[in-house]
């Protein structure tokens, strides 16, 4: 299937989470997309009835490109801890529950890696990962997928970020992305575009294929 570039213009994010919509924001306004959400266009959410993070990305994305008639850009993201069997992962937000409570997933997390370390195995390596998906409304789909190794940390570090980023430290940093800015937890701070977060590595992916290189730098 040949690969489609996205005119500037409107770009619907298929997302209702706040943390993830303002990050993706971030990313896409410089290219000269005029962004609105789903829950600003009162979209439903569909439900993330998929088994890996880019079929529930792609069921997200198609919904909001049919109802809005727009380009819909959706991202299903989350932990994947490798003593844990790859959990939480595509079941990293409903660990928090209906109150959203990351303490508590995050502390759901270490329990589980206190049992698997009392059986011998206390391997604390975790990725992060994030599946972007671009859907037009006539049914056209690209979906790109970013990562990033790390360990988790136990007690949780800094109040930057969202959900389990204090307890997550990506490989060949001293600090969580908790204790990071939003520029140094994507890797924009060297000026060398050079994406750290799973985030940013997905959406350079995205960026370098479907948009038009507009961005100031
Ligand atoms: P979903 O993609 O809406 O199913 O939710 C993904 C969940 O994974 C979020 O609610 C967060 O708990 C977690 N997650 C995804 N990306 C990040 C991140 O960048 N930092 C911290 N937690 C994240």
């Amino acid at each position: 299937m040949t690969r489609r570039t996205l005119t500037p213009g409107r770009l619907v994010l298929a997302s209702h989470n706040a943390g993830k919509l303002r990050e993706i924001r971030a990313l896409v306004e410089p290219f000269g997309m005029e962004v609105v959400s789903a829950s600003e266009l009162g979209l439903p959410e569909p439900e993330e009835t998929g088994t890996t993070f880019e079929a529930n990305s792609e069921l997200k994305a198609r919904a909001a490109a049919e109802a809005s008639g727009f380009p819909a850009l959706a991202d299903d993201s989350g932990l994947s801890v490798d003593a844990l069997g790859g959990d939480p992962g595509i079941y990293s937000a409903r660990w928090a529950g209906p109150d959203k409570d990351f303490a508590k997933a995050m502390a759901d997390v270490e329990e589980k890696l206190g049992e698997a370390a009392a059986k011998g195995n206390d391997d604390r390596t975790a990725r992060f990962v994030c599946a972007l998906c671009l859907a037009w409304p006539d049914g056209h789909v690209e979906t790109f997928r970013g990562e990033i190794a790390g360990a988790m940390v136990w007690p949780p570090r800094g109040s930057q970020g969202f959900g389990y980023d204090p307890a997550f430290q990506p490989e060949g940093h001293a600090r969580t992305f908790g204790e990071m800015s939003a520029d140094e937890k994507h890797g924009w701070t060297s000026g060398d575009n050079n994406p750290l977060s799973h985030r940013a590595r997905a959406f350079k992916l995205f960026a370098d294929t479907c948009l038009e290189p507009t961005r100031a730098s």
